[in-house]
């Protein structure tokens, strides 16, 4: 896609944590039969998790949709922040790290063209998550490589790395993640459908669509600029 010579290697985006020995990571690829802003619009909106990820790494309804979403809009990206105080840890938290009582839980999310990253993760309540003192808790880094194939289908490159190095536990971590991702591949693909559907409904945003937007306005923006170099080269 797009012209080679316009390529430049000093751009590939860097993810250090797959270097860093505190975390441990695996990866993989869904082929996904959805246009690749609905992905960008699932990851950039974690009120989701309840509803969709019960199983694993959800929560409390309720609590997701009363936690603030404070968006930053970043140079060449839009960041994401959502805290939950003295919350009960997901069923995935649980399983990794052994949390007894409530938990001090923490989302942030880095989007740039196009990728996206997200911290999530907690400690236990109080000792200090919210300080950058985070060594003693529980992380999940994901990294969500997302590569458009057609209008309809998505390549999802992602890596979920963590610091819970126990025997077993980043295989657990991965494969709740993978079912995790699985149940938003079902989601996003029923988007499609309906999309697909009905093509000239109008798309309404919610509060906690916020993030999203942000990114979707900066997509719009990037389109906008090439489209302008590219008339004008033409010129
Ligand atoms: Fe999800």
């Amino acid at each position: 896609m797009g012209d080679p010579a316009l390529a430049d290697e000093n751009l590939i985006p860097r993810h250090p944590i797959h270097s860093d020995p505190r975390f441990a990571w695996r990866s993989a690829h869904f082929a996904v039969n959805g246009n690749w802003q609905l992905l960008v619009e699932n990851l950039m909106d974690l009120s989701h998790l309840p509803y969709i990820h019960p199983k694993t790494i959800g929560g409390n309804p309720e609590l997701h949709f009363k936690t603030k979403t404070e968006t930053t809009r970043l140079p060449n990206g839009v960041r994401v922040v959502r805290r939950m105080p003295s919350s009960t840890p997901p069923p995935t938290y649980v399983a990794a790290r052994g949390f007894e009582g409530l938990v001090d839980r923490w989302q942030e999310i880095e989007f740039e063209p196009v990728l996206i990253r997200i911290h999530t993760g907690a400690c236990d309540a109080g000792t200090g998550a919210y300080d950058g003192n985070r060594d003693h808790g529980f992380s999940m880094i994901g990294f969500h490589g997302i590569t458009p194939e057609t209008a309809t289908t998505t390549h999802y490159f992602w890596s979920i790395s963590t610091n819970a190095l126990q025997n077993g536990i980043p295989d657990l971590v991965y494969q709740q993640t993978a079912d995790t991702f699985r149940e938003d591949q079902e989601v996003l693909e029923l988007q499609q459908e309906r999309i697909n559907a009905d093509p000239d409904r109008i798309m309404i945003d919610i509060a906690s669509d916020v993030g999203a937007r942000q990114a979707k306005q900066l997509i719009r923006r990037l389109i906008r600029e090439e489209q302008d170099r590219e008339i004008e080269n033409a010129a």
